[in-house]
């Protein structure tokens, strides 16, 4: 009798929506980190969020970059001449709990941004699954994910993601919105349904 009642309390357990509870227990160790100045990249960590589940982290600069778009695209192109690092404000206690961290950058200088550069370099994703996604202005990823490739050595790099965004050189800030915003999350869905994240 008792097994009886197991039985059909498993089948019950199972019959509600056993796909959520899947995501729910594969999402703790997921981790979105990710960089955005006008939102583009955000809304793309969001919808991966809402896809996949786990821990949103948004880098943050100690000193932050100017609102002038002149200013900061010499101050980057300065900080990719001489290599410099900007320190992050962004702590994250905890990285060793995440399996696989999804690393969101907008292109900036055809290359990958500096405080991403900063964060791959501060913490150690060796073993960990690593997945790029980006925004651009309509350019490309250019180099940036073969300098993933040469500061993550020992991960297990994914294939990324990348969708335009805003050009905010030419006064396009936050894009990814209303239906164009569906228009990504339809193609991010496809993306990581070839990855095998859902
Ligand atoms: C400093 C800087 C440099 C940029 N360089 C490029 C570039 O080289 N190629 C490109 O396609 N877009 C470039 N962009 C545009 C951004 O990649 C694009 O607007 C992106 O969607 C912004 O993402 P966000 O809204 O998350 O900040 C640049 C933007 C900034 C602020």
């Amino acid at each position: 009798m008792n097994r009886f009642i197991f039985f059909w309390i498993l089948i019950l357990l199972l019959m509600v929506n056993p796909v959520n509870a899947q995501v729910e227990s594969d999402s703790e160790d997921v981790l979105i980190v990710y960089l955005s100045r006008t939102g583009n990249t955000e809304a793309v960590a969001e919808i991966i969020r809402d896809e996949v589940g786990g821990d949103m982290v948004e880098l943050e600069l100690e000193t932050p970059y100017p609102e002038d778009y002149d200013a900061i695209v010499a101050q980057v192109a300065r900080e990719n001449e001489t290599g410099y690092l900007p320190p992050l404000k962004t702590k994250i206690e905890n990285i060793g709990n995440y399996n696989t961290v999804f690393v969101g950058f907008p292109t900036w200088g055809m290359r990958l941004p500096p405080p991403m550069k900063s964060f791959l370099h501060e913490y150690d994703l060796s073993g960990k699954t690593v997945i790029p996604f980006n925004t651009n202005g309509g350019y490309g990823l250019g180099s940036s994910i073969r300098q993933i490739e040469e500061l993550c050595p020992d991960s297990n790099i994914l294939e990324s993601f990348s969708v335009s965004g805003g050009l905010e050189r030419d006064g396009i800030y936050l894009d990814i919105k209303g239906a164009r915003r569906e228009e990504v999350r339809a193609e991010a869905v496809e993306w990581l349904e070839n990855i095998q994240m859902q």
